[in-house]
């Protein structure tokens, strides 16, 4: 139900480094993390791009929205600044060099499809088509822990990077419980729920188990409650806190 590695870094490097940059991949693979979550939109030319904010201005230096940019304009953009000067070289990665990165180094990805609104469908079809195009040695291997993992909380997301990637698995986000998750989660072909931990109880963690879905939750900074969690039986969750919560936290 959940093959893949139990503890994973959080935007590339969680708070150890500017988010979703190269610098933050490296630094999650320098602490011993083969395990990555990060965030996937598109840019103006519909090239995806690793990005958090459907805006500049956070984590970008720079005005606007993602989608008012080429991906070209974005990988020129500095997007490490704001967390150090160390960082000054950072810019936007795009998604094919994530995955480079990742399958370089042997890292797992949980790729969140992180549409603007409006491009939920658009977003879940092109990154779908890209990652069956880079992974079809892998998905001929039939070994799903070779594999990356789609999320999204847009469902719209997840039906059309299914369509365009069938043997991609996917995980379905939520912030908190809703009524027809059970429903909800099997329309869409999920294989796991990826919860907010901080909205769910052992009896909802239970429930999920036990209609036979993987259970992830985010993002999970202290480790008393990461041990909470694990007892409930949540099979792995995503850490900001790579310096307090490691690869082999048990
Ligand atoms: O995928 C888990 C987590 O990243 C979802 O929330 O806002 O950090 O992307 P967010
Ligand atoms: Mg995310």
């Amino acid at each position: 139900m959940w093959p893949y590695p139990r503890i994973v870094a959080h935007r590339g490097g969680g708070k150890l480094a500017p988010e979703n940059t190269l610098a933050g991949f490296r630094t999650g693979l320098a602490r011993g993390f083969r395990a990555v979550e990060f965030d996937v939109m598109l840019a103006r030319d519909g090239v995806p791009v690793v990005m958090h904010d459907p805006f500049l201005g956070r984590t970008v230096n720079g005005r606007g929205n993602v989608y008012d940019y080429d991906a070209a304009e974005l990988t020129r953009m500095d997007a490490g600044s704001w967390f150090g000067a160390d960082f000054t070289q950072e810019t936007v990665p795009l998604y094919t060099e994530v995955v480079a990165f990742c399958k370089a180094n042997g890292i797992w990805m949980n790729v969140e499809l992180k549409p603007a609104p409006g491009y939920e469908a658009e977003t879940g079809r092109v990154v779908g088509e890209l990652t069956r195009a880079l992974f079809g040695p892998e998905i001929a291997q039939d070994d799903v822990r070779l594999l990356p993992l789609f999320s999204s909380f847009q469902p719209a997301a997840l039906e059309t990077a299914r369509e365009a990637a069938p043997d991609i698995p996917h995980g379905l986000l939520l912030k908190e419980t809703i009524p027809d998750w059970e429903t909800l989660a099997r329309s869409l072909g999920a294989a796991a729920i990826h919860h907010n931990h901080v909205t769910l109880d052992p009896a909802t963690a239970a429930a999920i188990k036990q209609a036979g879905f993987g259970l992830f939750c985010y993002t999970v900074n202290e480790p008393q409650r990461a041990r909470e969690l694990l007892a409930w039986g949540v099979d792995g969750f995503c850490t900001d806190r790579l310096d307090l919560i490691g690869p082999d936290f048990a």
